[in-house]
């Protein structure tokens, strides 16, 4: 078993090893969830790569050894059962979830579409709570195991135009923190990252109005998704509750740095 610790269920004192171990990495197709998926790899890991793009994720398993392409809509949760269930069926084992699938949305409170809201609730809270509810059995018949979920630095801010993502990632929050503490006593690791803005397709990818809300050449000057997947790695290896991806995120979350 690849956890080692004190004993005494002290997320503290647990860390988990990657090398080996099988990680499930959605959104893998692109931005934070691609570099996530190299750097486990990198490390020795078995990484199940699931989004929607077909190709891209044939493309991303040919270079990284010992890996599933796996083809699933978080936001269709029987698909994301069984995606779960194959990866399991093809390993034996499941031993971390990074939960990154996640997509914004640019509109007023004015003009929220109820329907693009549930996609994104739909996308950014309860697929990844559905994917918990996949790993969560198998984690505990294991003894353990590690979930990180991709939170945002918008979950403690005010934007106009991005009430609905930001919404959705305080929720996230109240899900992971709570999840964190019903889990700690079957190892169960729940840790969140929280990215500013990076370098990835996330502004392009944008629901909305595209003249709505940040330009989405902004994301360009942010942060490289490499140095995200390097606080994923380090949730994983650490088990603590949140990463922050600078002070000024960790001061809004009120959080001692
Ligand atoms: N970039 C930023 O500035 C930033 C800042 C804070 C937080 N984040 C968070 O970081 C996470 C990753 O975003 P990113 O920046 O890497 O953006 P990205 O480059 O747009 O990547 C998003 C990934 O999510 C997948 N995805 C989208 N809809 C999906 C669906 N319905 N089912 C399955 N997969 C789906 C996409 O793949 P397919 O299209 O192939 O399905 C893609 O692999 C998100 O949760 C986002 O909220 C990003």
């Amino acid at each position: 078993m690849g956890w080692s610790g004190a004993g005494n269920l002290q997320f503290r004192n647990q860390t988990m090893q990657i090398k080996d171990h099988v990680f499930i990495v959605t959104g893998a197709s692109s931005g934070i969830g691609l570099s996530t998926a190299v750097a486990l790899a990198d490390r020795g890991a078995k990484v199940a790569v699931l989004a929607r793009s077909g190709d891209a994720l044939q493309k991303l398993s040919q270079q990284l050894p010992g890996s599933l392409p796996v083809t699933a809509d978080m936001t269709k949760f029987d698909r994301v059962r069984e995606a779960v269930g194959a990866v399991y069926q093809h390993y034996g084992r499941i031993d971390g979830l990074v939960n990154n699938a996640g997509r914004s949305y640019a509109a007023s409170v004015e003009e929220i579409e109820p329907e693009v809201f549930d996609e994104i609730f739909h996308l950014n809270v309860l697929g990844p709570i559905i994917a918990m509810q996949a790993v969560i059995p198998v984690m505990r018949a294991q003894g353990g195991g590690s979930i990180v979920n991709i939170n945002s630095g918008t979950a403690f801010m005010t934007i106009p135009q991005y009430s609905v993502y930001s919404s959705s990632k305080r929720a996230l929050l109240g899900f992971s923190l709570t999840a964190r503490a019903e889990l700690e006593k079957d190892r169960i690791v729940v840790s969140e990252i929280y990215p500013f803005i990076t370098a990835t397709n996330f502004g392009k990818n944008r629901m909305g109005n595209p003249a709505n809300g940040a330009p989405s050449t902004h994301y360009a000057d942010g942060d490289k998704p490499e140095f995200v997947a390097s606080l994923v790695l380090q949730a994983i290896a650490e088990g603590q509750a949140q990463y922050f991806a600078n002070d000024r995120l960790r001061k809004m979350a009120g959080v001692a740095g």
